[in-house]
């Protein structure tokens, strides 16, 4: 079999990094054929930055990466840097990158790509705001029936909230976007915090990153030190949950997820609850079901693929 294509569209972010890794780490399963860039933990002018760091720190400088949405749809930007730091990438001192940003916009990008491919070739990523995503929909679309699966990291139902009481970062950030990306009709996969709270970088998950040996272990191991405070302090936790990457480690070993094909409703009016993503887990609305929404992972089995896949770059 071909590796699947794949476009991550991201807002780098220690774990979203973690997550550009794996990928470039799987090329046999996995082809990478662009990242964009949306403003979401840092604004974007440190995204575009942050992805092509990354891209060289896997030795891919050849990724194109484009610059996307600076903003939500409708609301100003609420950012993350008490989380990820102020450059987004708090951790290992890192070079700049040398890579060019391409000239295209994100969104160009997406509805071409979409549009140049075969339909259900190209499957998306999205591990930030649903800026980007939605913009393309919005202004095309016919992509939604050509995109393979939109695999995404956002939401939360039992574990309810992380930014607000009842919102998680992703969907928060940009709700108006994320009703158009769950209305869209395209094969969605959810990685909420239910799953990505149980993905947690123990001290010992963290030493097998760093006694990797390479550049791209040391840097995990040093990203995760740096974010781990956070969560660690706030949630009293064994270490910190590493969101980003659950999506593409779907992409690579679907079973090692379980969850629930239901009905998934975006909170955009409510002041309190904005950014909610209402699922119906117990199938009790009869809305039809929109998205498979996951609610566990074998996380021994997560973090050994991580960690063989990051120890081949
Ligand atoms: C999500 O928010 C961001 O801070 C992380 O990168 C992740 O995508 C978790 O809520
Ligand atoms: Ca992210």
């Amino acid at each position: 079999m071909p590796p699947r294509k794949i476009i991550i569209d991201t807002d780098p972010g220690q774990d979203d990094a973690v997550a550009i890794l794996l990928a470039l780490a799987s090329p046999e399963e996995i082809e990478l054929v662009g990242i964009t860039a949306v403003a979401g933990n840092v604004p974007l002018s440190l995204t575009t930055r942050n992805a092509r760091i990354v891209c060289e720190l896997a030795g891919r400088p050849d990724i194109p990466v484009f610059a996307g949405a600076d903003r939500p749809l409708l609301r100003p930007l609420r950012t993350a840097e008490h989380v990820h730091g102020k450059t987004g990438l708090d951790g290992p001192a890192l070079p700049d990158p040398t890579m060019p940003l391409q000239a295209a916009h994100a969104v160009d990008f997406l509805i071409e790509t979409l549009r140049r491919e075969p339909p259900g070739a190209v499957s998306l990523c999205p591990i930030g705001p649903l800026t980007n995503i939605a913009l393309a929909l919005m202004r095309a679309p016919d992509i939604a029936s050509r995109i393979a699966e939109i695999v995404l990291m956002g939401g939360a139902y039992f574990e309810v909230g992380n930014i607000t009481p009842t919102a998680e970062f992703n969907i928060y950030v940009d709700p108006e976007a994320a009703a158009k990306v769950f209305a869209c009709g395209a094969p969605i996969t959810v990685m909420p915090l239910d799953v990505t709270h149980k993905a947690l970088v123990t001290a010992d998950r963290v030493a097998a990153f760093r006694d990797l040996g390479t550049e791209p272990g040391r840097a995990v191991a040093e990203w995760t030190d740096f974010f781990e405070r956070f969560d660690k302090e706030k949630y009293g936790s064994a270490g910190a949950p590493l969101h980003d990457p659950c999506t593409v480690a779907y992409l690579l070993k679907p079973k090692l997820f379980s969850g629930r094909h239901i009905n998934v409703e975006i909170e955009t009016r409510s002041d309190l609850t904005r950014g909610m993503t209402v699922a119906d887990w117990w199938r009790v609305s009869g809305r039809e079901a929109n998205a498979t929404f996951m609610g566990d992972v074998d996380a021994d089995g997560f973090f050994a693929l991580l960690t063989d896949r990051i120890g081949r770059l």
